[in-house]
This record gives C-alpha cells, structure tokens and sequence, in this order.
C-alpha cells in the first residue's frame, strides 16, 4: 500500500495537491483514501462536498476523510490525562488551569496520525494520501517513540513494578494519587501505536511531498523541512511547485512577477536536485471539486506516474568496508560545523540545530567504534571501526 504525504507552509497548496494526487490515483484504477490531519480541514472546499471524521465517498473509488483530532485526542490521551488531573487536584491547582496543563502543543496533530495506522489496517486501500499541517514540526513529533524506545523498554516496565508494590503506602504518606495500571496501560498503547504510524511513515512504500510557491521565504522553508525530514527518516519523493505565473500574452504587471519567479525557480531547481520539481501554473480560478482537481493532477504530474517514488534510496543505509561499516543518513543542506554527533551505548545521537535525533544502531555496528564522520554529497557519513576481538 502506497502513502503519500503533503506538506509545506500555509496557503501554498498542499490540499489542493494532496486532493489532486488522490483524484489521479483514483481515477488510475486505485482504491484511494484521502485523509487530512491538519486542524485546518479544507478538503470539503477542496472537493466542495460534506466531509466527514470518517471516509465518505466523493468519486468512483476515492473516499475523503477529516479527521477529528479533537476526538482521537481524547479516546487516546483520555486515562493519563485523568491520571494528571487528579494529581494536579490534589495538589490544589485550580481545575481549569489544570485542564490547561495537561494540553501537550502538536499532540493533537499526531495523534491525528493514529488515524492513519487505523486505515492502514483496515487493507481497504491501495493508496493513502495525507494532507499534513504545516513544516515538518508533527513529523519531527513522531520520532517521539523512537527516541523513549529505549525508555519503554527498560525503564518503564521496571517502573511500572516499582509503583504497583508502592502505591498503598505512598498514596498515603504524599497525599497524591499514584497511577493505576490502566494509566500504564493506555502510556504503553499510545506509545506502540505511535511505534507503528512512524514505521508506516517511513517504510518503503511512504514517501513525503513538499509544496511550495516560488516566493525566496517559502522555498527557504521547504529547504529546511527537506534537511529535517531526512534527519527522521522520511523519504522526500518530489517538490510541488505551486502558483507559478504564466509568462504568455503577459502585461508589465504580470512579466515581473514571472521573471522574479522564475529566478526562484531555478534556486529550487538547484536545491532540490535529484528530485522531480513538478511545476503547477497558476490559475485563474480555484482548482474546486473532482474534475478541476483531476486537470489540475494533470497539469502539475505532466507524463508522470503520480504514485511513483523515484527515489527508492532509503535515507539511512549501512555499507560494509574493509576495516569495518560506513553508515550513511541523508542530510541536504547542511555543513559539518552544523552537526554534532555522539555515541550513547547502542545509540547515535545526531543533531543538527535545534534538532536532535536517536538513531538506534543496526545489529551488525554494534561491536564497532566511531572512527570519524563526514559530509559528502548531502549526506553525513559516518565511519565505523571493528573492534578487536577480546
Ligand atoms: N494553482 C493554483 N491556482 C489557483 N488557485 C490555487 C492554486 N493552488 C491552490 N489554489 C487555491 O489557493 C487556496 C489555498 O490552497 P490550499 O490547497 O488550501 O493550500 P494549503 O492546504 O497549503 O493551505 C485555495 O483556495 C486553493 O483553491
Ligand atoms: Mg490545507
């Protein structure tokens, strides 16, 4: 099953995009579900029909769907958001406040995704299109399970003992409620479950489209999301580069604007090379309902398959070398003074900015030691020694 997702700043196009791809996939023979997780929802304006929390049927084979983030927040976060509230109760904050509290920002937006991994389950589809909120920040959230991986695995069920054969006593002496084993529970569901979106999301078969409009701030934007999605370990397949002006029959008006455009374009074209930028014209109405989203496909994907992944490389790889593995991760636009690295047990820390991510070590690389790193052709390299035997 094939997953596609859009995203790109606000305005630039991504549900008009992501609406058109599922319409070209349809109408390609593919049972396709649109879904959108961004609180915006738009694909009803999109499609200019009812939309629904569940998929509703809008054309031959294509269903669209809104999720309720609002809903899957509280059917998932409902048992440890009680849990905190009684804690917070008990320590005497005022109850709305405390409600406040307990809001974790962009939760909703991931939890938007569970969606997602629910669809995918059901096997009803062969194409799954998202349309995502805004830069590559809910994406960024979802690498939240691999980065306590480690945590869930040996801390907390240590935990989880610790406070069953403590509860009675220290429920007692601190006057807070200690959390019940259905907290433990939905912590560890939530967690699995969010395990799986991420696997689904950066699988072989799921890749990440950016849209942008060829305006210097947009694209800037695009090339950090591009850096920070591969940092995690999602594929960017393609650039939609939306509202680009005709230069035909053009008035003075409307020349500057496509000649400053197109010196965009071709900063886009050089920064994103290896990838099909796939240009989509501005036009005079807004591209609404099936049969405008179909030529818009059209226009945009030229003689291209709209389902396919060109890039099939998968953005972190191992290579064996005569001295021991070189593992490669790629990472577009950045110099090597902008990365630190370091090695934590079984675990590479990578960090690039403000972005910090825990890439677990394949099997074969855990008897090696880190022998240096490089940058080379937008991806780090890093060199890895055998150790001695004992
Ligand atoms: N190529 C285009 N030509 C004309 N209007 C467009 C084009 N692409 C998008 N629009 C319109 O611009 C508005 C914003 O597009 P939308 O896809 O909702 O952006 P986003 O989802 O990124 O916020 C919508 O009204 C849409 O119909
Ligand atoms: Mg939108």
């Amino acid at each position: 099953m094939r997953v596609i997702l859009f995203t790109g700043k606000g305005g630039v196009g991504k549900t008009t995009a992501a609406a058109g791809t599922a319409v070209a996939s349809a109408r390609a023979g593919h049972r396709t579900l649109v879904l959108s997780t961004d609180a915006a929802h738009s694909l009803a304006d999109a499609f200019d029909v009812p939309v629904g929390a569940d998929p509703t049927p809008v054309a031959e084979r294509l269903f669209v769907q809104q999720v309720d983030a609002q809903l899957r927040f509280e059917r998932s976060w409902a048992d440890v958001q009680r849990y905190l509230l009684s804690v917070l109760d008990a320590a005497g904050v005022d109850p709305i406040t405390a409600e406040e509290l307990t809001v974790v920002p962009g939760a909703e937006e991931v939890l938007a995704l569970l969606e997602l991994r629910t669809q995918v389950l059901t096997g009803g589809w062969d194409v799954v299109v998202v349309d995502c909120a805004p830069t590559a920040e809910t994406l960024r959230l979802l690498a939240l399970p691999e980065a306590l991986g480690w945590y869930m695995d040996r801390v907390f069920p240590a935990e989880r003992r610790i406070v069953k054969a403590l509860r009675p006593v220290l429920a007692k002496a601190a006057g807070v409620p200690m959390p019940q084993d259905d907290v433990f529970d939905a912590v560890e569901r939530l967690h699995r479950d969010l395990e799986e979106v991420h696997a689904i999301l950066t699988g072989p078969d799921a890749s990440v489209r950016l849209v942008l409009t060829p305006e210097t701030v947009v694209v800037a934007e695009a090339r950090r999301s591009l850096t920070t999605l591969s940092l995690f370990g999602y594929r960017v397949d393609g650039v939609v580069a939306n509202r680009v002006f005709p230069s035909d029959g053009a008035d003075a008006w409307r020349l500057t604007w496509a000649e400053a455009q197109s010196a965009v374009l071709a900063e886009v074209e050089q920064s994103f090379t290896g990838l099909p930028i796939w240009r989509s014209s501005y036009q005079a109405s807004e591209p609404v309902g099936v049969a405008a989203l179909a030529d818009f496909a059209d226009a945009t994907y030229g003689g291209d398959d709209p389902l396919v992944s060109p890039t099939s490389q998968s953005p972190m790889t191992v290579s064996r070398t005569r001295s021991g593995a070189t593992l490669r991760i790629a990472l577009p636009f950045v110099a090597k003074s902008d990365i630190d690295l370091a090695r934590h047990g079984d675990e590479l820390v990578v960090t690039v900015g403000s972005y910090r991510r825990l890439v677990a070590l394949p099997a074969v690389l855990a008897r090696h030691t880190v022998a240096g790193a490089r940058i080379e052709d937008g991806a780090l390299r890093v060199r890895f020694r055998a150790e001695a035997p004992a």
